[in-house]
């Protein structure tokens, strides 16, 4: 249990800050980077429990990765002389790597097991589980491949169309990721277009990847070269400072070097349209993926409808998004978003019953929340779950409440953000 009392001093969030690197790129760096041949270096890694499961699994099969901080060296051989690993691969709360993981798995000739924690074991796993049996992997796991432990008896892959049944990045690279080793082209359909790392990072690795429209195929048998990989601020880990300097008075706050990617840029245009008072310097877009300073500036907000294909640019921000709904003035509406029921947690049920419990009014629907606004929070004992965006959502709302706030499991943010509060407790001095 962990008590933030984060903000009594009635001054504004103050300062200039970097946040850590994208962990989606991080996740990706390390796995493209063991199955390079050469020695890939990665700048900017995210030093998360998240990435940190990445690196033990591929440990697991043999490859030598040297990490330090947010410095990574990987000397990959080629996925030849990745060795079958002899124990479990455990991926700890990390969706990602264990999506990602098992499109790589399929394509290759061993046997594996992998498994994570108890949240893990209660998110679908059939969503990848299908397509991989499409392509001639042995895919088992409980009821039927729908849960963990997955286990993977892989190669020999053929080729697929995949119409994704949902926009989700983790199953569009799961299939691309078996496809690299499967014969013939594979091609991924997506219904909206989602995060695009893995395309963008393939293609700096020297795979060919081709996009036309909502199609991305890829060609199997293809060799990876290693490069250096420079990771941008994670733009999922900006969105809390973003809303936290929009909300908490007389705020002004710097955000350095944060990643860029239109298809994850969605919470800027959503504050935008929230009257958020953003500005946008120092953008690259010279390197795999673009990148800005963005500075906020505390000012009033007014509510919003979110709905439609933003939804997969801004999915992991839409409980950050509710706390700026409950200060904003008017009514918000999250829509056609009801992939949240399979984040980490139910992200649309514990927003609003944490939310809640510190006097947001905020009402559930089968596919988003109702945010009425303006409310004014008080502080109360409440809980991440076990999500770490949970986890510092609640934070952030603490500095705006009233009274003391208890965060249950804060811990959790250490996922993604092991500095979180630090980061917080620097723009308060
Ligand atoms: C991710 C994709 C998204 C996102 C997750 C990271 C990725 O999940 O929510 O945090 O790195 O590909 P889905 O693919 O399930 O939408």
């Amino acid at each position: 249990m962990a008590i933030q009392k984060l903000r009594e001093s009635g001054n504004g969030l103050t300062g200039t800050i970097a946040v850590p690197g994208d962990k989606s790129i991080s996740h990706r760096a390390i796995m493209f980077g063991s199955l390079a041949t050469g020695k890939t270096v990665v700048k900017g890694f995210l030093p998360g429990e998240d990435c940190l499961s990445t690196i033990a699994c591929f440990r697991q099969m043999g490859v030598a990765i040297h990490q330090e901080g947010d410095y990574v060296e990987i000397q990959g051989n080629g996925t030849k002389f990745l060795k079958e690993p002899d124990a479990v691969l455990d991926v700890g709360n990390s969706g990602t790597t264990i999506r990602l993981l098992s499109g790589i798995l399929a394509g290759l000739e061993f046997y594996a097991c992998i498994q994570g924690d108890a949240s893990i074991a209660k998110r679908p796993m059939n969503r990848i589980v299908d397509p991989l049996r499409l392509m001639g992997a042995k895919v088992e796991g409980r009821q039927g491949g729908m849960y963990t432990p997955l286990t993977i008896q892989g190669g020999n892959l053929h080729s697929i169309n995949y119409e994704l049944p949902v926009a989700s990045a983790q199953i569009k690279s799961a299939v691309l990721l078996a496809g690299l080793h499967a014969e013939g082209t594979t091609t991924v359909i997506e219904p909206e277009q989602t995060r695009d790392h893995t395309e963008r990072m393939l293609k700096a690795f020297g795979v060919s990847v081709q996009h036309i429209e909502k199609n991305i195929s890829i060609e199997g048998k293809q060799s990876l070269t290693a490069t250096t990989i420079d990771v941008p601020g994670d733009i999922s880990s900006a969105a809390f400072f973003l809303v936290a300097g929009s909300i908490i008075p007389s705020s002004r706050i710097t955000i350095q070097h944060v990643g860029m990617n239109p298809t994850r840029t969605g919470i800027i245009d959503v504050l935008y349209r929230m009257g958020a008072q953003l500005t946008i310097t120092n953008e690259s877009e010279e390197t795999m993926e673009p990148s800005a300073d963005i500075q906020v500036k505390s000012t009033s907000l007014k509510g919003v409808e979110v709905g439609g294909d933003i939804i997969p640019k801004l999915i992991d921000e839409i409980p950050i998004i509710a706390l700026a709904a409950t200060q904003a003035e008017g009514t918000t509406v999250i829509k056609d978003a009801a992939e949240l029921k399979v984040k980490e947690t139910n992200r649309i049920d514990i927003v609003a019953k944490e939310l809640n419990k510190m006097g947001a009014r905020i009402e559930t629907t089968e596919d988003g929340l109702i945010v009425h606004g303006k409310t004014m929070l008080t502080g109360a004992k409440v809980n991440s779950h076990g999500d770490h965006r949970i986890g510092m959502m609640l934070a952030v709302a603490s500095t705006i409440a009233e009274g003391e706030t208890v965060i249950e499991n804060s811990e959790a943010i250490n996922v993604s953000f092991p500095d979180f509060f630090g980061t917080l407790n620097d723009l308060q001095k």
